[in-house]
This record gives structure tokens, C-alpha cells and sequence, in this order.
């Protein structure tokens, strides 16, 4: 390979491990998308122009024009794009790395089929990528609602049959008949009908987990392009994809206390076990208003934050600043309570308050935070619901039992912001705000702590 491109390629390998590093870190993590996106710039330009390509003439038009519609429709997307659909078009893009893998094993099937190696690999690609393209298409249709969980009966059985079944037919494509494409085409459709089977018994609550499962396939089948070609960037890439995917998606588990085959088989977050545990608690609330959480955050000396969904929801997020600002200037200790799968994507609270440049050292992870409940005065709870359920601790029966969550309930007074009675994700009802020390802040989130600030400035 041509000297240049081989030392480019390893430039953008570097810049693929710092970019993801910095992803790491809130405070980091804009900078480090932007290194592993020129990196990747980088590698495919030098691939163009200096890659020793063995067809005898290159269409630059063609890759032109694919790259031009690809930069112009990423970038609209991307700009119109609302924060709380992030996981959706996280889905989208997963299932088109998928869609990329097995149009490359399309291709290439044939080309030196007497190599029992570089089949399997190519037999690899199409089945993971088909896997991931549909999976995620799924997985996208249910995050934006057009699609409900669907349990076929025996779902269990019927997909680890159909996954067996796939692997067995491509060993036999290697093993017999490594030109066919008849086969291919077959073992296609197989695959792709696989990825729906696969993601639709999923239940809501558990799509996170998926998307990441898939994101992690979506690496791997790049990974193995990347073999396919000997193209070192291709397979880091993937490679880093792949594991930090697996990575993530063991977190998410272990935030919502689920083994990865409970979340796979177990069919967690459907409506049955939702419907099964609304109801339960019943009970009377107690209603506040602007002016009376105010005198309470005001004579507080401890106040905890705990963002949620409906903070995003309510794109509440610089007027929630303005509030801790205040606070501390009244000389109030305030900190946020942060839990790992609190919204709709991981750091999905990080990232909305660090839009509106809350300091980093007043997020406090909930392994954390946890301790400090007790010694609180007031917890100000802003659109979230599951994160805080002490159903988690309580409930045995509760499709959210095991999963640890922010102990608010263990706080002095605790104030919850929300526009009804309505259940979050998981569709569970929530005792906390039946508990004797909860008040109900009831409205949207930005009226609602617009009208606390506006209070709390007047006193
Ligand atoms: P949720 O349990 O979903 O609760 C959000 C609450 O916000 C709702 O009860 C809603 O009540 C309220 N809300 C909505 N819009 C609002 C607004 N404009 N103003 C004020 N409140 C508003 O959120 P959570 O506590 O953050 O928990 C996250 C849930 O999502 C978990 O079950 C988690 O497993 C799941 N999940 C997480 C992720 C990741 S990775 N973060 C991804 C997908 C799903 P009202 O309608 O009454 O206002």
C-alpha cells in the first residue's frame, strides 16, 4: 500500500482512540467528536485519491455525487434533529452502517470463492449487517411511536431457531457452494427477516439496551469489511464501534439491573407488565403552588436537583441554571442528581445542562448523590418519574423492581415538577408522589421554574 495513505491511515487511527476518549467527558466531548469526524474525513479523501484501486478506472463523479447527497442530508438531519429524538436517528444511522456491510458483502460474494476465509467473511457481513439494518429500522419505528412490541407466540424458541438455522446455512455456502448466488440471496432475506424478529418482542423500556446492542453490530460488521479488505481504519474503526457499543450496552444493564439475555429474552418494559402495576398505589396527593416552593427552596440550606425526560421535554434547561444560580447566591448548597439512563440516551442530562453551561462539578453521578439524600433539605424533582420510583426498591411485581434509582424519598421535603399525574417511560404509576413529604408542582417545566425564579427574585 501506497506510504502516504499507510500513515494517513494511522493518523486517523489515533484520531478515532482520542476522539472516543473525549467522548468520555462532557467537557471533552464536542472537541472529540469533531477529532474523530476529521479523522474520518481524512481517511475517506485519502482513500479516493491514493488508494491503489485494482478496477481500471475510478467514477470520481459518482463518488462525488454520493458523498455530496451524504454530507448535505447528514448535516440537515443532524441541524433539525430535536435532542429527544437523538436515540431515533442514532437507530437510523446504525441500521444504515448495517445496510453499508452487507451491500459490501453483496459486491464482493464470489470474488476469490475458493477462499474458505474471506467467504466466511463475507457470509459474516451480510448476515450482521441485514440483522442490524432491519433491527434498527425496527427499533426506530417503535422509539418514534409508529410501532408497537409484537409477541409472536414462542418468539423465545422461534428467533434462537432462526439465528441456528442462519449460521448453519452460511457454514454450508462456505462449505459447498461458495458461488451461488441463489443462496446468497436467500440467506439475505433470512437475515433480514431475523432483524425484525429479533428487535419487535423488544419492550419499550429496554430499547436503549437495543439500540446500543446494535450500534455494537453495526461496529462489528464494519469490522469485518475491514478484514475483508485488509483496510486497517475500516476495521479499528469497527473494532472501537463494536466494543465501546458492548461496553455501553453492559452500563445500561447494569443501570436498570438486567442481564443482557433478561433484556433480550425477557421482554421487560411491554405493556402487559406496564398495565399489570398501574393502579396500585392510589392514595391522595398533595398540590403546591410557584410561591410556597419558593419559600421552601429559599430557606433550604441543601437542595438537590434531579433532571428528567421532561426537562427536555420542556427544553427547560437554561431556566433550571438560572434557578441553581439564584439558589446559590442566596447562599443555597445545590447540586443535580444525575442517573445513567435518566432521559431518552445515555448522558442525555449531561448534555442538556451542559447547554446551558451548568459547571460539571455540580452533576453528581447517582452512586454519588445517593448517600447525600438524607442530609437534604429539598429535592426539586424536574420531568422525572422512573429514575426515582421507589417501586424499584419496594415492589417486587414492579417491571422496574431491582433497578437502582435516585433515593429521593430519603430527602427532607421533596417538591415534583410534572404537567399531570401521567407515568413516565416505563408506564408504571409512582408511590413517591404519594408519599407525605412530596408536593406537586404541577406544569410544564419551563412555566413552572420561570414562575419559582420570578418568585424566589422577589423575595
Ligand atoms: P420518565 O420516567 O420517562 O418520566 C418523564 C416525566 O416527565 C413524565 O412522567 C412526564 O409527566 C414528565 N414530563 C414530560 N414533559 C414534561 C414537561 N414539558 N414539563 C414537565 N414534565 C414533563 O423519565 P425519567 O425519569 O428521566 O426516566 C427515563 C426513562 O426512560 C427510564 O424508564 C429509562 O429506562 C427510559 N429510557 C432511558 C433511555 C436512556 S439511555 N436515558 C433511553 C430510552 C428510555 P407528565 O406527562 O405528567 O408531564
Amino acid at each position: 500500500m501506497n506510504i502516504t495513505l499507510s500513515i494517513i491511515y494511522l493518523i486517523t487511527t489515533i484520531a478515532f482512540v482520542i476522539g472516543l476518549k473525549m467522548l468520555g467527558h462532557p467537557e471533552t466531548a464536542k472537541k472529540g467528536n469533531l477529532i474523530s469526524g476529521v479523522g474520518m474525513g481524512l481517511a475517506i479523501v485519502a482513500t479516493i485519491f491514493l488508494h491503489d484501486f485494482e478496477v481500471p478506472s475510478i467514477n470520481y463523479m459518482l463518488i462525488g455525487a454520493a458523498l455530496l447527497i451524504g454530507t448535505i442530508l447528514g448535516y440537515l438531519i443532524a441541524m433539525k434533529v430535536a435532542m429527544t429524538k437523538m436515540p431515533e436517528l442514532v437507530s437510523l444511522f446504525n441500521g444504515f452502517g448495517g445496510g453499508s456491510a452487507l451491500l459490501i458483502g453483496l459486491v464482493e460474494f464470489g470474488n476469490n470463492s475458493e477462499d474458505a476465509t474471506q467467504t466466511s467473511t463475507i457470509i459474516a457481513a451480510i448476515i450482521i449487517g441485514s440483522i442490524t439494518f432491519t433491527g434498527s429500522l425496527i427499533a426506530w419505528a417503535k422509539l418514534n411511536g409508529s410501532m408497537k412490541d409484537i409477541r409472536l407466540p414462542k418468539y423465545n424458541l422461534i428467533n434462537n431457531l432462526v439465528i441456528l438455522a442462519l449460521i448453519a446455512f452460511g457454514a454450508y455456502i462456505v462449505m459447498y457452494d461458495s458461488t451461488n448466488f441463489l443462496l446468497i440471496y436467500l440467506l439475505l432475506a433470512a437475515s433480514l427477516i431475523y432483524g425484525v424478529l429479533f428487535v419487535i418482542p423488544i419492550g419499550g423500556a429496554d430499547m436503549p439496551v437495543v439500540i446500543s446492542l446494535l450500534n455494537s453490530l453495526t461496529g462489528i460488521a464494519a469490522a469485518i469489511t475491514g478484514v475483508l479488505y485488509g483496510n486497517m481504519v475500516m476495521m479499528v474503526g469497527g473494532i472501537l464501534v463494536g466494543s465501546a457499543g458492548l461496553i455501553l450496552t453492559f452500563i445500561m444493564c447494569k443501570a436498570m439491573n438486567r442481564s443482557l439475555s433478561n433484556v433480550i429474552f425477557g421482554a421487560f418494559g411491554g405493556a402487559d407488565a406496564a398495565i399489570a402495576a398501574v393502579g396500585k398505589t392510589g392514595g391522595s396527593i398533595k398540590k403546591t403552588t410557584a410561591s410556597d416552593s419558593a419559600i421552601l427552596l429559599n430557606y433550604a440550606s441543601k437542595v438537590i436537583i434531579v433532571p428528567g425526560y421532561g426537562l427536555a421535554v420542556a427544553q427547560a434547561q437554561h431556566v433550571i441554571h438560572e434557578l441553581e444560580e439564584l439558589l446559590t447566591k442566596k447562599g443555597v448548597d445545590v447540586s443535580y442528581a444525575i442517573h445513567p439512563v435518566a432521559g431518552r440516551m445515555p448522558g442525555h442530562m449531561n448534555v442538556l445542562l451542559a447547554e446551558s453551561n451548568v459547571s460539571y462539578d455540580k452533576l453528581i453521578e447517582m452512586d454519588n448523590i445517593n448517600p447525600q439524600f438524607p442530609n437534604t433539605d429539598v429535592v426539586l424533582v424536574v420531568g422525572a418519574n422512573d429514575v426515582v420510583n421507589p417501586a424499584a426498591h419496594n415492589d417486587p411485581s414492579s417491571p422496574i423492581y431491582g433497578m437502582p434509582i435516585l433515593d429521593v424519598e430519603n430527602a427532607k421535603q421533596i417538591i415534583v415538577n410534572k404537567r399531570s399525574m401521567n407515568a413516565g417511560y416505563a408506564g408504571i404509576e409512582n408511590e413517591l408522589f404519594f408519599n407525605q413529604k412530596t408536593s406537586m408542582l404541577f406544569g410544564d417545566a419551563k412555566s413552572a421554574l420561570t414562575e419559582l425564579v420570578n418568585e424566589l427574585k422577589n423575595m
